[in-house]
């Protein structure tokens, strides 16, 4: 990862913005609402920005949404990259490079994930306390640029303890019921067979979805604290009898839409 395109993106946001965010959230699919909730929003389109790639999938907006929100500076991604839009891991987590170099120390990661653990429900929120890279690609392939990190980066807690405790705390002011568990990255963009369901059962997991892992790999190996919620849009293949759709997985974030954003705000609120 070459430093200099890094510095050309995060330059060219810091020329638009006053004060430097300290907090970064990246939000999924139908998630992106949260960025409307930050006050006097400076927007600038990922078209504008060197470097950054151009999101396509629907329900992503494409672009950076930097102001205030609960009294914490922030930066958000309306619209993240998936691998499975053809973008190398690189492109992905390019901007997580450059929330770093921005200044920004703590990651918020959201995403919309099917359930594979069978006492979830549709709606339920997740704080993810751990993940498994069921890809077999990694945004850490190839040299290792140690002004960026070190070149075998220890993953034993990518979920910062003390901000899970953080995000329970939160949970618990709005009566949320927060699941937890172990998020599952699957490149999609086919949702899973039944039989892969199975699989992420007898694994470990406990949500899967198509993204957050390339993210999160890379703000660990930035030495950054990560946050990541899940909101739970389905059952996964083959748990219900019924088949999978992307227009399913927008309703149930419409509907989980208040819940979340009182939570995540909350958790942002509590980062200050
Ligand atoms: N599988 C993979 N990704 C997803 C799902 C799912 O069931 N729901 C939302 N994103």
């Amino acid at each position: 990862m070459d430093i200099n395109k890094i510095k050309q993106a995060s330059t060219v946001i810091a020329e638009q913005i006053e004060t430097r965010p300290t907090v970064g959230l990246i939000l999924g699919s139908g998630l992106g609402v949260l960025a409307d909730e930050i006050e006097q929003p400076v927007k600038i389109k990922y078209a504008d920005i060197p470097g950054f790639p151009v999101s396509t999938v629907e329900g992503h907006a494409g672009q950076l949404v930097i102001g205030n929100l609960q009294g914490v500076t922030v930066l958000a991604m309306q619209g993240r990259f998936h691998y499975y839009e053809g973008y190398q891991l690189d492109e992905v987590t390019f901007p997580v490079r450059v929330m770093k170099d921005l200044g920004i120390e703590t990651v918020v990661v959201t995403n919309a994930a099917g359930s594979v653990n069978r006492s979830f429900e549709p709606g339920d929120l997740m704080l993810i306390t751990d993940h498994i890279n069921n890809v077999g690609s990694n945004p850490l392939t190839g040299p290792n640029n140690k002004d960026l990190g070190v070149r075998f980066p220890d993953m034993s807690t990518a979920y910062t303890p003390a901000l899970q405790d953080l995000a329970r705390d939160a949970a618990k002011k709005f009566d949320i019921s927060l699941k937890e568990g172990v998020y599952v990255w699957n490149s999609g963009p086919s949702y899973e067979t039944p039989a892969e369901i199975r699989m992420l059962q007898t694994m470990g997991g406990d949500a899967v979805g198509m993204s957050t892992v390339p993210e999160v790999i890379v703000a660990r190996h930035a030495d950054m604290d990560v946050v990541g919620i899940s909101c739970i849009t389905n059952m996964a293949a083959g748990i219900l009898d019924q088949p999978l759709s992307h227009d399913e997985v927008i309703e149930t974030t419409e509907q989980a839409r208040e819940k979340f954003l009182l939570f995540v705000k909350e958790i942002v609120a509590r980062l200050n």
